[in-house]
């Protein structure tokens, strides 16, 4: 694949935008003409040539723009990037899974030579190269989740699986929707899942818990989630609320197209080899409603989403200050009609 990596902004200026090909594949998470919560989880397995899924870690135009916001964030607050000492073999098993991903998925870009414990790791879009030995972190320049997320698109967590449940005991997150690692460290699947509204009384929890504590290595699966954000902001974490919340503030009819964003998270989960951790990888897409709307089925299926959200839901996604004049906007592309099956 020869992807041009896009020079692109996710903050002050935001010159982040999607080309053709890349609105072409942007994985809408709507299959019906409502949304609600439940345990939409898949095997995580090849998708069609392009798409989203045709790799386990897909790395698109943006990876080298997403990359440097990402260094810029743990610049100005390292506290997004946590380990607790008992997960260091969950560390190098995330390590061994990314790079043995990209070499193997995207060698024009990573390659990577293995001589027993002795590796050698070239990452060319952003000019890194290293040779380490596998199992000492002292031989990398960061501890190996922190080296390799730097070099992966999407924020990551690791989970620990004992008492018959998981610990979020690892973690990078500079990309994420209004959720806090430093708050969620050491805190179970029910724990930090317990602001989420409606999902815990339908008991969608208890069952993803149960299968995911049963979740077999080499079996990987995943999952689409959603939200909406104000301009193409990667960082919108409790940490910066000062930052992006006011942004909600600034919607018009005149700038909807321009300013809402559609946030779609693919998450997919590993269990990995040697630590029996929990792997979860949260790769966000931004498409602005301008983008969005060059299909029309997308639009009309967008707009009858909105209509029919749970309030709840609109409440704890936090789009509820710009929620109606997105809606109203997005009507003139809703023609009645029946959106086609699987479009
Ligand atoms: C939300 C983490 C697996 C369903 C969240 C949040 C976090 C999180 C941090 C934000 C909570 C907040 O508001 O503070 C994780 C991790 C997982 C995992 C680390 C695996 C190890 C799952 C699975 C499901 C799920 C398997 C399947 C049902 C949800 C839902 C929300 C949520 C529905 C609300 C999202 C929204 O409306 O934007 N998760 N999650 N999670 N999670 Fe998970």
């Amino acid at each position: 694949m020869n992807t041009i990596f896009k020079d692109e902004t996710f903050r002050d200026d935001f010159t982040f935008s999607n080309s053709p090909a890349a609105i072409k594949r942007f994985p809408f998470p709507y299959w019906e003409d409502k949304y609600r919560y439940s345990v939409n989880i898949e095997p995580h397995v090849p998708g069609p040539k392009g798409s989203v899924y045709e790799f386990p870690f897909d790395v698109d135009e943006h990876y080298v723009s997403d990359m440097r916001d990402r260094a810029l964030v743990l610049k100005e607050d390292p506290t997004r990037c946590q380990a607790l000492p008992h997960m260091m073999l969950a560390q190098w098993d995330t390590l061994e899974l990314i790079m043995t991903s990209l070499a193997r998925d995207y060698p024009e870009h990573f390659s990577l030579e293995r001589n027993g414990d002795d590796w050698h790791w070239i990452n060319r879009p952003l000019r890194i190269e290293n040779k380490f030995r596998f199992g000492d972190a002292s031989t990398l320049p960061y501890e190996p989740m922190e080296y390799i997320t730097r070099q992966c698109q999407g924020d990551f967590t690791l989970s620990d699986q004992r008492d018959n449940n998981l610990w979020m005991d690892a973690g990078i997150a500079t990309a994420q929707a209004d959720w806090s690692l430093d708050f969620d460290v050491g805190m179970n699947f029910m724990e930090w899942h317990a602001p989420v509204p409606l999902a815990h009384e339908a008991g969608v929890f208890d069952r993803a818990l149960k299968f995911l504590l049963a979740l077999q290595y080499g079996k990987p699966v995943r999952r689409l989630n959603w939200t909406m954000t104000i301009n193409p902001r990667l960082d919108t974490s409790p940490e910066n609320y000062h930052k992006w919340g006011p942004d909600r503030a600034t919607v018009t009819p005149e700038n909807v197209g321009d300013k809402v964003h559609l946030r779609v998270e693919l998450q997919a989960l590993w269990r990995l080899p040697r630590s029996n951790a929990i792997l979860f990888s949260i790769r966000a897409y931004l498409i602005k409603m301008d983008e969005l709307v060059t299909d029309l089925n997308k639009a009309r299926r967008m707009h009858r989403v909105l209509q029919t959200l749970p309030p709840e839901l609109a409440e704890y996604k936090g789009i509820t200050r710009y929620f109606d004049v997105t809606k109203e906007w997005l009507a003139k592309y809703d023609d009645g009609k029946p959106t086609p099956v699987g479009f």
